[in-house]
């Protein structure tokens, strides 16, 4: 691959080729940042769901999973500081009327910089708009534009408005009860899935009598109305969470703040992706509830960026539900305090949040596991694409092929598939040579084939074909499934 752009698109061709994602409406020319995940691209998805649900809340005895609504009462957002907080500033261009976020527009300038080598001044333009954006000095990052005459990439000019914050909230209306006119009944489209969780605190912890430390997960759309949404899957405008709400003793939450760090780089490097993929990020501007907060960034083709945010978010949104709902939010402790050697009593707990977007886990594996292999010898020139999913993750686990359509192997073929398909994902193919069918099944990522040939009919042995070597051996027929299910455990 000639570089990581060109890496990049040849990822999200072979995602729309290959059924994994697909542009929303897209015989309607698509809906700008919204995709749709197809046949295989939606097995992904789920098995990262599950191995990411799973590992939180089976792993963890002290954290239990919820599935709370999207629409939340619209007090909800005034109290989570959504409605007042939730901006990013915004420029537009005077020429093309595009509207641009302004990190974004400084991060694209720094990027096109850095391509021509002029690496310094990138570096100290994007120093200069994090101490800016730090101090929402929105005068200074118009100058800051207007010094290195960042051009709009439409109209090609630098004649910019001023800069101004939007909210990224969508909104709707609620049957007739609500009249969308009145900006405080707006029903809001969750923007996180963490508000779902404050909310159902008190619920989950006296239904399941949960004591301090514990957490709440949950898995669901979110969605914010971004306005530069771009780069693929990476920023939607609808996508999905997988958050965590870990509650705990106030003063307890630099000791949390680390232990969660250290736990979901873990969870990441248990993927065997390799510890070089991964860094933290330390946030300059923290958000309107946190007290300290990184990200996990991974190494993307578009270069290392947030992949998953750790948030130390004090006893912020439960403090104010109980202040906008009138309804105590507190947790009576009976451990004793050793400052005082007295229960801790009641108190509002602390909160450190783990919260992942789960699109851009599906863009982190697909791009880390994406290969384009040259095999060409001297006699011939081959090459192959394939997706070196690791075998848990992988939509297929197994492919069952009779080598050719005849002579009784498709029936032994269909007696494989049923042994194995009831425990885990399979595809009986029998059209094509068999080694167009090996090819196809690399391109989505199919750790295992099996094929059945005439001398399976005489020992039962069929042969396995191992995705990533190519390697092939016989084996018992009665072996399959094992071979597999020990592989995806
Ligand atoms: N509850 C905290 C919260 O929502 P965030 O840093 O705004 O924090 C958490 O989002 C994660 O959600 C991000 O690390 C990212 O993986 C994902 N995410 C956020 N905005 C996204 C978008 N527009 N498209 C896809 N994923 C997004």
């Amino acid at each position: 691959m000639a570089n990581d752009q060109n890496k990049f698109q040849a990822i999200i061709s072979h995602a729309k080729e290959y059924g994994f994602v697909f542009p929303s409406s897209e015989i309607y020319d698509g809906l700008q940042a919204v995709y749709d995940y197809g046949q295989w691209g939606s097995e992904l998805k789920k098995n990262i769901k599950d191995y990411w649900w799973d590992s939180m809340t089976r792993m963890y005895e002290n954290i239990v999973g919820i599935d709370a609504a999207i629409f939340m009462h619209p007090t909800t957002w005034k109290a989570s500081g959504h409605v007042d907080n939730f901006n990013d500033p915004m420029i537009d261009n005077k020429d093309s009327k595009k509207r641009y976020r302004v990190d974004h527009l400084i991060e694209g300038f720094a990027e096109e910089q850095r391509e021509k080598g002029n690496e310094q001044l990138a570096t100290s333009v994007l120093e200069q708009m994090d101490a800016l954006l730090a101090k929402d000095d929105f005068a200074g990052l118009k100058k800051l534009i207007d010094d290195n005459r960042i051009k709009c990439a439409v109209s090609g000019t630098s004649d910019w408005t001023d800069i101004r914050q939007f909210n990224l909230m969508f909104s709707t209306e609620f049957g007739s009860t609500i009249s969308s006119d009145d900006e405080d009944n707006k029903v809001y489209l969750r923007p996180e899935t963490a508000q779902g969780i404050f909310v159902n605190f008190l619920n989950v912890q006296k239904t399941g009598r949960m004591k301090i430390p514990f957490g709440i997960a949950q898995i669901g759309k979110a969605f914010r109305n971004e306005i530069v949404a771009r780069q693929f899957i990476f920023r939607m405008r609808e996508f999905e969470q997988m958050e965590m709400q870990f509650f705990i003793q106030p003063g307890t939450q630099k000791k949390w703040y680390e232990y969660w760090k250290e736990e979901r780089m873990k969870w990441h490097l248990s993927l065997g992706f390799g510890k070089e993929q991964y860094r933290f990020h330390d946030h300059i501007k923290l958000a309107h509830y946190a007290d300290a907060a990184c990200d996990i960034e991974f190494n993307f083709p578009i270069g290392f960026k947030e992949l998953e945010g750790i948030h130390s978010r004090t006893d912020f949104d439960l403090k104010n539900h109980q202040e906008y709902s009138k309804k105590k939010q507190q947790y009576f402790d009976n451990d004793i305090d050793p400052a005082t050697g007295k229960p801790y009593g009641n108190y509002i707990p602390y909160v450190v949040e783990t919260s992942i977007g789960l699109d851009r886990m599906f863009l982190a594996v697909l791009s880390h596991c994406y290969e384009e292999q040259d095999l060409s010898t001297a006699e011939k020139q081959d090459s192959r694409t394939m997706l070196k999913f690791p075998p848990r993750l992988a939509p297929m686990k197994l492919a069952v092929l009779p080598l050719v359509k005849k002579d009784g192997l498709p029936e032994i073929a269909r007696k494989i598939m049923d042994d194995c398909k009831s425990s885990f994902r399979c595809f009986y193919e029998e059209k094509d040579t068999i080694g167009k069918r090996y090819r196809r099944m690399d391109a989505i990522g199919t750790p295992f084939c099996v094929t059945a040939d005439h001398q399976t009919k005489e020992d039962n042995t069929v042969t396995i074909r191992y995705r990533d070597t190519m390697l092939q051996e016989r084996i018992h027929l009665d072996k399959v499934r094992e071979i597999v299910m020990k592989a995806i455990q």
